[in-house]
Parts: structure tokens; C-alpha cells; sequence
């Protein structure tokens, strides 16, 4: 486990966006695995003024998303569909056939959730995936959980990510109760992972996921398991890890 300290936001946005940048430029054909939230908001801007300075080139990067919320279409503003073309799709030369969201208006769960992990081996894995943190150390919308689910499924979200994503909603209510997410062994599957973490709402959980037990019930905590995770984070979000 690599860890990266940025002083502030925009430091460890930059550092993230050279990690993927240099990832495409390695390979320009390679397959992103994404992440919403708004952690790695800044993260987009920066490969976007990358693409914008003729730096960067996403015409044969293909892409697959972490999670969608079950039942939120591609117009709706809060669905993660939408988020990924408003921060990034719609502001580089990807080509938005070869990116990928599930679908969370597929109203059968296994059969999306199938199709999705089935696409994702069809493209033969990811090779860098960007994750954020849950305050409860979700990983995509993997909640704690007695087990760690292996792959893509339909997941009930806890009260305490309800509470925490209601931010982006009119109320609490209108959050939906559920999602599609890639599942653990989908991410861990991964070639490379970056975790982007910021802010002192999780120093906390950074020091449980990456230093504590490694337990279903801090989802997170698997990625100490994986050969190849970096961990970039604001001074703050990495107040609390051993030194
Ligand atoms: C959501 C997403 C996660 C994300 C988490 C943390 O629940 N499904 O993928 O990591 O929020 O979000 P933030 O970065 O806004 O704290």
C-alpha cells in the first residue's frame, strides 16, 4: 500500500489525475474503472484540463462505474449516469459507447447485475480503479456487511449512507433504498487501485479500513489484501494512520 500526502483538495486531485493520466498514457486502450461522490470531483476537473491541454488523449479508453442507485434514469441528475457525463464524459474525447454505468432502470436486479459483471470480464477487467471512501468504509456501495460479496449485486443502502448522500437530494426520502454495485471481488480484481480520501470527516475510517482488522464490517479494509492500492489524501483525511 502506497500512501501519497497532498496539502490540501486541489494538491491531492492533481496527484490523483497523473496516477490515471499516466495509466492512459502507458496504455491508451486501458479500461477505468469509476467512482462518483465528491471526492474525486477535482480529480476529474484535472484530467479534463489535461484532455483541454492536448496532454491527454481518452479516444480508445473504455470506462465502467463502480455503482448506480436502482431506479434513477440517465436524466435524472442525482443517477450517477448523469454525473459521470456532467464531470467527465461529456468534457474529453472518450467515446461514450465504450463508457458504462449500471443500469439502474433495469427493474431486474440479477439479470443487470449479471449483464454487468459479465461486460466487465468481456473487457477483460479493469485495469485502474478509482475508489472513494464511505464514512462507514463503503467501498462503490458495498456496505458492511457479515460477508464480503464477490460480485456485482443489488445492495440495500444502510441509514447512515442515506444520511450522508441526502446532501445531493430534496430530503432524505427521496434517496432511493438501493443500488447496483460491482462487488468486492469485481473491484479487487483490479489490476491497480487509487483511493481518493479528504477532510477530517474521515480520518476516522481511513485509520479503521487501511491500519485495523480487515473485516467485512469495514468493506474497505479488503484493499489491504490487494498488491497494488495507493491511498492519496488531504493532511487531514490522513491525520489518523499510525506514522
Ligand atoms: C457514495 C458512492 C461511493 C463514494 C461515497 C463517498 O456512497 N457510492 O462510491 O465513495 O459516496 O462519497 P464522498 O466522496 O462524497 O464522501
Amino acid at each position: 500500500m502506497r500512501i501519497i500526502e497532498a496539502k490540501d483538495y486541489k494538491e491531492l486531485s492533481k496527484q490523483a489525475a497523473n496516477i490515471i493520466a499516466a495509466q492512459i498514457v502507458m496504455k491508451p486502450d486501458c479500461v477505468l474503472g469509476l467512482a462518483t461522490g465528491s471526492s474525486p470531483i477535482g480529480t476529474y476537473d484535472q484530467l479534463v484540463e489535461k484532455y483541454e491541454n492536448g496532454d491527454l488523449d481518452f479516444s480508445k479508453v473504455s470506462s465502467v462505474n463502480l455503482d448506480e442507485y436502482r431506479g434513477l434514469d440517465h436524466e435524472n441528475d442525482q443517477s450517477y449516469y448523469y454525473f459521470m457525463h456532467e464531470h467527465l464524459f461529456d468534457r474529453v474525447n472518450i467515446d461514450a459507447e465504450n463508457t458504462n454505468v449500471p443500469d439502474g432502470t433495469n427493474p431486474d436486479a440479477e439479470a443487470e447485475c449479471k449483464r454487468y459483471e459479465e461486460l466487465i470480464r468481456s473487457y477483460g477487467g479493469v485495469d485502474l480503479q478509482l475508489l472513494g471512501l464511505g464514512h462507514n468504509g463503503h467501498i462503490g456501495f458495498n456496505e458492511p456487511a457479515p460477508i464480503f460479496e464477490k460480485e456485482t449485486h443489488c445492495v440495500d443502502l444502510t441509514e447512515s449512507t442515506i444520511e450522508a448522500n441526502k446532501r445531493f437530494f430534496a430530503s432524505a426520502d427521496d434517496v432511493p433504498k438501493q443500488a447496483y454495485t460491482m462487488g468486492i471481488g469485481t473491484i479487487m480484481r483490479a489490476k491497480k487501485i487509487l483511493v481518493v480520501v479528504s477532510g477530517a470527516d474521515k480520518a476516522d475510517i481511513v485509520a479503521k479500513a487501511f491500519f485495523g482488522d480487515v473485516t467485512p464490517e469495514v468493506p474497505a479494509s479488503i484493499l489491504q489484501m490487494h498488491p497494488d492500492v495507493t491511498i492519496v489524501g488531504d493532511a487531514e483525511a490522513l491525520a489518523k494512520i499510525p506514522r
